[in-house]
């Protein structure tokens, strides 16, 4: 299986080195001679024009993407967007329109929730599409349209590429259903795609900053609790670092929405805890940083993943990692690679079964 690997220790850096070429393929299949086309799901502008409600259903991994797409959709869109674990959604009575859109988000396409939760989005009438990733899998054949991702077989228990296809997945998909309701001018258009374009190379990029990552979760390691912050988009980010860092280190790790920490968890905060703050929108930016420095104060450590200009970070953040600008809708693509990289070498310094984590499997088709 060596050989398997292309010279990697283990599948998931492998395939945290794939992402470029995952994220590039998925692009190359929606965007043609500069437009986007979702022929291939047949999604039709005007099915898509009359979509006024988008509802999100997935789980682990699949649902951060679909956490990190509701701020895209809402801020181009315009309409409402909730996102809820299949586990969940699939119990409850949420009334849906023929004019509700429900996304599954899947890489294997089996997993027994979503795909129950798709049934029963189907059921009450509303329409559905599947973004999935292993072709001719049952979520992709039962709903209504499917967007395959393209991501190729992954293998790593923890995701890495197939979160990153869906993440560029679902931004094409906002940009589109944007222009097609106009909401967003062509000239807009064009910029987001050149965007989009960009971030193929710009992950290559981050990928270069590896030898910080693994230099940092040495001195980590033995760490016993990890708080990841954000506020909006970092939010979803931080939901996917703190799940990549406690499934393959067996760290305990949270994350929190930074406003809510005053509202019980800053009681959690020792001498040396580690506070990972995600800080990657302008707007954002001031008040998740204070709520770092709350931390601060009460003996925290802090790391930061910010963009790269950032630099008045390194006045009280301890450990700072930058990330290229890219339109800040579509920066999630760019910040979770430093998180990827710092939950896999902590895995591996402390010595655990990085690929294969005990309890887990890599897709869950039981209830
Ligand atoms: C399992 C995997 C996760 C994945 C989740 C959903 O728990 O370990 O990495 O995010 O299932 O899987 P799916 O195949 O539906 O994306």
């Amino acid at each position: 299986a060596a050989a398997e690997k292309d010279g990697y220790e283990h599948f998931m850096l492998k395939e945290i080195h794939e992402q470029p070429k995952a994220v590039r393929d998925t692009l190359n299949s929606l965007v043609k001679d500069g437009k986007i086309t979702l022929e291939e799901t047949g999604l039709t502008d005007d099915m898509l024009r009359q979509v006024s409600r988008v509802d999100i259903v997935a789980c682990g991994s699949a649902w951060h993407v679909g956490m990190a797409s509701q701020y895209v959709i809402e801020d181009l869109v315009k309409v409402p967007v909730r996102v809820e674990l299949a586990s969940e959604y699939r119990y409850r009575s949420i009334p849906v329109a023929p004019d509700t859109l429900v996304i599954v988000i899947s890489q294997s396409g089996e997993t027994a929730d979503s795909l129950a939760a798709l049934r029963v989005a189907k059921e009450r009438g509303a329409m559905t599409l599947a973004v999935v990733n292993v072709i001719g899998s049952t979520i992709a054949r039962e709903a209504d349209h499917t967007l395959y991702t393209l991501a190729g077989p992954e293998i790593a228990v923890a995701t890495t590429k197939a979160y990153s296809a869906q993440l560029i997945a679902m931004d094409v998909l906002a940009v589109k259903m944007a222009a097609v309701k106009e909401q967003i001018t062509e000239e807009q258009v064009a910029g987001f795609l050149e965007a989009l374009n960009a971030i193929p190379e710009q992950i290559g990029r981050v990928l270069e900053e590896k030898q910080r990552l693994q230099w940092f979760s040495s001195k980590i390691a033995n760490t016993h609790d990890i708080f990841f912050i954000g506020r909006g988009l970092d939010y979803a980010i931080s939901l996917e670092g703190s799940l990549k860092m406690k499934e393959i280190s067996y760290i305990h790790s949270e994350a929190y929405a930074a406003g809510e920490l005053k509202h019980g968890t800053i009681s959690l905060i020792e001498q040396n805890t580690l506070v990972i703050g995600v800080l990657t929108q302008g707007s954002l930016f001031e008040k998740t940083l204070s709520n770092m420095l709350e931390c601060k104060s009460r003996g925290a450590y802090l790391m930061g993943v910010t963009t790269n200009g950032n630099f008045s970070v390194e006045d009280s953040v301890n450990f700072t990692v930058y990330v290229p600008k890219t339109d800040e809708h579509f920066i999630a693509s760019l910040a979770i690679v430093p998180l990827q990289l710092l939950g896999y070498y902590t895995s591996v310094n402390r010595g655990l079964d990085v690929d294969k984590p005990r309890n887990l499997a890599k897709s869950v088709t039981v209830e």
